[in-house]
C-alpha cells in the first residue's frame, strides 16, 4: 500500500435482527460464553464481510441483573454485537407469541391460531402490544448507536414495526428491511388483525427486500389491496413517497465451506463417516425442527420408499439433523414427539440387529462436523431433493429434483430417482448448483442490497429537491 494512501471507505452498517449471531450462556455472575446461533439468517449474515458492521439483537437469554448485563455487553462488544435486553414476559408475548405463534405460521400459509376465537383475540392484542414494545426497544438501542451516514438494515418478521419507529427518531436515517421468510398472498395477510399497522410501518423503510420476486409481488399487492396504495414497477407509492420493493435472493459463504474441506480434522471425520456407512448410500437432511421444514413428510416418504423397495433397505441410510428451536412454543413440542414417533416406527420396521435406516439427531452440529457430513453425501456428486415451496427452488431448481412435499408418493419416487440417477446426470445437476452457489454468495447479496439502499435514498433526495 502506498504511504499516506487513504484507507478504503467501509460503509458502516447496523444490522438489526431479533437474534444475534451468537447466543449467550451464563457461566457465573459476570462471566459468559458465546455460541454461534442456529438458523438461515445467521448463517447468511456471517458471510457478510465487506462492511464495518455492528449487530444489534437479542442474545437469546434473560439477564435481569445489572452485573450480568454489563458483563454480557462487554463480552458481546468483542464480537461487534450490541445486546437488546428483553425480559421473560416480553419474550413470551413478543417472541413465542406474536412472532412464532402468529406471524411465522401465517407467513407460511398455516393460518392464524385456531383456538377459541375470543381467547385468541384477547391474547392477540396483548401479544401485538408486546411486539410493538419490543420493536421500540430495538429502535432505542439502534438510535443510541446510530451515526450519521450509517445504513440501518432491519431483518425479518420480528421487526416489522421497527422501520416506523426508526424514522420517527430520524427521517434521514437510511433504513432497509429484509424478510427472510415468504411473504404470503394478500388473501392470507388480510386475515391478520394488525394487517394495516405492519404494512404501514414496513413502508416507512426506504428499501424493502424479499428472497423471491413472488414474495415482493405479494407484498405490493397487499399494499394496494389492503391499504389502497399504488403499486409501481419500483415499489409502492404513497402521496408521492416511494418505498422501493425488490427481490434479493440470498446466498451462503461458499468459500467457508470449501476451505473447511481442506482441514485435516474435517478430512479425518469424512474418512470415519465413510467407513461407518460403507456399502450404503447416505441421505442427509439438515433442518431446524420446525413444522414448515416438512420433516414428518420427508420421513413418511422415506418409509414409503423402503416399503416399496426392499432392495434398498440395507443399502441406504438417512441422517436427519433436527436442530431444536423455539422449544417453549407448544406446536414445536408436539412436532418433536411426532417426529420421534415416526422415526421409532420406521427403525422398528426396517432396522436390523446391526443397522437402522434413520439416524435422527436432536441437536445442532458444529460447522466442521456439518461440512464432513455434506462432503460424504456430495463426494459422488450428490443430488438435491428440494421442496418447490422453498425460496431456494427458484435459484437451485434447475439442478435439483423439485417436489411437492405434501405429495408423499412423489417424494418417495424422487428418492428412487436420486438413488438411481446415472453419474453423468448427477454431475451435470451438481455442477449447475455448485456454480450458482459459488457465484451468488451472501456477500454479493448484502452488497447488492446495501448499494440499492444507498441509491434509493439518493434518488429520493433528488426527487424531493426538484
Ligand atoms: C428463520 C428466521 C430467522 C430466525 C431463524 C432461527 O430462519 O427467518 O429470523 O432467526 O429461523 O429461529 P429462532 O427463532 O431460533 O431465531
Amino acid at each position: 500500500e502506498e504511504a499516506g494512501a487513504a484507507r478504503p471507505f467501509r460503509q458502516r452498517l447496523l444490522v438489526v435482527a431479533n437474534r444475534l449471531p451468537v447466543s449467550a450462556v451464563r457461566r457465573g455472575e459476570d462471566s459468559w460464553s458465546l455460541d454461534i446461533s442456529a438458523g438461515g439468517l445467521v448463517s447468511a449474515l456471517l458471510g457478510v464481510k465487506e462492511f464495518e458492521a455492528r449487530w444489534i439483537g437479542w442474545a437469546g437469554v434473560n439477564v435481569p441483573d445489572e452485573i450480568g448485563q454489563k458483563a454480557l455487553t462487554k463480552a458481546l462488544a468483542e464480537k461487534r454485537c450490541i445486546p437488546v435486553f428483553l425480559d421473560e414476559e416480553i419474550v413470551h408475548q413478543y417472541y413465542n407469541g406474536y412472532c412464532n405463534n402468529i406471524l411465522w405460521p401465517l407467513f407460511h400459509y398455516l393460518g392464524l391460531p385456531q383456538e377459541d376465537r375470543l381467547a385468541t383475540t384477547r391474547s392477540f392484542q396483548s401479544q401485538f402490544a408486546a411486539y410493538k414494545k419490543a420493536n421500540q426497544m430495538f429502535a432505542d438501542v439502534v438510535n443510541a448507536h446510530y451515526e450519521e451516514g450509517d445504513v440501518v438494515w432491519c431483518h425479518d418478521y420480528h421487526l416489522m414495526y421497527l422501520p416506523e419507529c426508526l424514522k420517527k427518531y430520524n427521517t434521514k436515517m437510511k433504513v432497509g428491511w429484509f424478510l427472510h421468510t415468504p411473504f404470503p398472498s394478500s388473501e392470507i395477510h388480510r386475515t391478520l388483525p394488525s394487517r394495516y399497522e405492519l404494512l404501514r410501518s414496513v413502508l416507512a423503510a426506504d428499501l424493502v427486500g424479499f428472497h423471491t420476486y413472488d414474495y415482493a409481488r405479494h407484498f405490493v399487492s397487499a399494499c394496494t389491496r389492503i391499504l389502497g396504495l399504488e403499486g409501481t414497477p419500483e415499489g409502492v407509492e404513497d402521496q408521492g413517497k416511494l418505498t422501493r420493493v425488490a427481490a434479493f435472493p440470498i446466498g451462503i459463504d461458499s468459500d467457508r465451506f470449501i476451505r473447511a474441506l481442506e482441514l485435516p480434522q474435517v478430512q479425518e471425520h469424512i474418512k470415519e463417516l465413510k467407513e461407518r456407512f460403507s456399502g450404503r448410500k447416505v441421505m442427509l437432511g439438515v433442518d431446524r425442527l420446525d413444522m414448515i421444514k416438512g420433516i414428518p413428510q420427508k420421513l413418511l416418504a422415506f418409509e414409503k420408499f423402503l416399503e416399496e423397495n426392499p432392495y434398498w433397505r440395507d443399502k441406504v441410510v438417512l441422517l436427519q439433523i433436527a436442530v431444536p428451536t423455539r422449544t417453549d412454543v407448544p406446536e414445536y413440542q408436539k412436532l418433536t414427539s411426532q417426529v420421534h414417533e415416526i422415526v421409532g416406527r420406521i427403525n422398528g420396521r426396517f432396522g436390523t440387529l446391526t443397522a437402522v435406516p434413520i439416524h435422527h439427531l436432536d441437536c445442532s452440529l458444529d460447522f466442521h462436523a456439518l461440512c464432513a457430513l455434506y462432503a460424504v453425501t456430495e463426494a459422488k456428486k450428490g443430488v438435491l431433493i428440494l421442496s418447490e415451496f422453498a425460496g431456494a427452488a427458484q435459484s437451485l431448481g434447475a439442478g435439483a429434483i423439485l417436489v411437492n412435499p405434501w405429495n408423499i408418493t412423489e417424494v418417495a419416487a424422487s428418492i428412487g430417482q436420486a438413488l438411481n440417477m446415472p453419474a453423468e446426470e448427477r454431475e451435470k445437476r451438481h455442477c449447475h448448483n455448485f456454480h450458482h452457489v459459488t457465484e451468488h454468495t451472501a456477500q454479493e447479496w448484502a452488497e447488492t442490497f446495501v448499494s440499492e439502499l444507498n441509491d434509493t435514498v439518493v434518488e429520493a433526495q433528488l426527487r424531493t429537491s426538484k
